[in-house]
């Protein structure tokens, strides 16, 4: 997309909700989008990270730090600025806890409140969050399995599941960054891939079935993108992989795919594949399979 279109979008206003905004593609969209004008809320585990990246952005940004893979979050303490310099006094008008009790852990819907309180309105919820594998089937242990389908499928589902009345009422969109994973098997990738594929399931179902005027579900199908996804994904045991894969590197820029997806936000497209070599195995999937079961083993370095 030209920079020229690019600079057609408006988000005046919108209130945001990204989740996974400390790395990555969910730091690209915040950059992007609060140049476009968007009011931002940050989410992902690490509210130092959260901060460095609010303050890149250009305009009015809150920082909502949480564990998705569990749901649990620490609700701010009453009239007073959270470790992540939030003042919950004049942004919320609600008051947290009593002063000196200990935060609270709450759920999926707890947080979705939390956020809608910030502003007093969610109008778009990016689904971002999620983390990779880089093991076998064989290698892979329960723990690890569950803890990548509960990033990477569970919370996109509870968190949108959370916010539904809301958008019931108000209108919105639920934005889910999926995967070309989601879309065809990936060696080493069973635990990424069967969370991507429930995800694709999930969100396609609630486009024919949410069928509620005013609200939208887009889900963006990525193919590799230059971020540290292979450095973070999980191997078998839970370790982090810790290595940046050659093809992870060779991906697509991490702004380009930004811009894509918000491209893609503003049509509210229902589904769109930001890839490249990783497209034509897709089709070839489609079209012969037997020659894609041949080609994609050689895939999940
Ligand atoms: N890069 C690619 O090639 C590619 C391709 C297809 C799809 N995707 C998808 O794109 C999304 C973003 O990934 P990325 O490539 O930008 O990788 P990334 O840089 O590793 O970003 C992952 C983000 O998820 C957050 N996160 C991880 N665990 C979390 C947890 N338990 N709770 C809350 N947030 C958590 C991380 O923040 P904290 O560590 O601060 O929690 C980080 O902000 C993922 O859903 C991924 O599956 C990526």
């Amino acid at each position: 997309m030209t920079g020229l279109r690019q600079n057609r979008i408006s988000f005046s206003e919108k209130v945001i909700w990204i989740t996974g905004a400390s790395s990555g593609i969910g730091e690209a969209l915040a950059i992007r989008l609060s140049a476009l004008g968007a009011r931002l809320i940050l989410t992902s585990r690490n509210a130092e990270a959260l901060v460095e990246v609010k303050a890149r952005c250009a305009g009015t940004v809150a920082v909502l730090p949480a564990d998705l893979s569990t749901g649990e979050f620490s609700v701010p303490q009453s009239g007073g600025t959270d470790f992540a310099g939030n003042d919950h006094s004049s942004q919320t008008g609600h008051p947290g806890p009593a002063s000196g009790s200990p935060p609270t852990k709450n759920s999926f819907s707890g947080l979705a409140e939390q956020a809608i309180d910030i502003y007093g309105r969610v109008d778009i919820l990016i689904n971002n969050a999620g983390i990779g594998q880089r093991a076998s089937a064989e290698e892979t242990s329960e723990a690890v399995l569950r803890q990548i389908l509960g990033l990477d499928f569970f919370a996109p589902a509870l968190l949108t599941q959370a916010l539904l009345p809301h958008f019931r009422a108000n209108g919105g969109q639920v934005v889910v960054t999926g995967s070309m994973a989601g879309l065809m098997g990936v060696p080493r990738r069973t635990a990424y891939s069967a969370a991507k594929h429930a995800l694709m399931g999930y969100f396609e179902s609630l486009q024919v079935e949410h069928t509620v005027p005013g609200f939208h579900v887009t889900i963006i199908s990525p193919g590799r993108v230059k971020t540290s996804l292979s450095l973070n994904a999980l191997r078998g045991s839970g370790e982090p992989h810790g290595k940046m894969d050659a093809a992870q590197e060779k991906g697509i820029p991490v702004e380009v795919c930004a811009m894509k997806m918000i491209s893609a936000i503003a049509r509210k497209r229902k589904h769109v594949i930001i890839a490249r070599e990783e497209r034509l195995l897709w089709y070839l999937r489609k079209w012969a399979p037997p020659l894609y079961h041949r080609v994609a083993r050689k895939f999940g370095s």
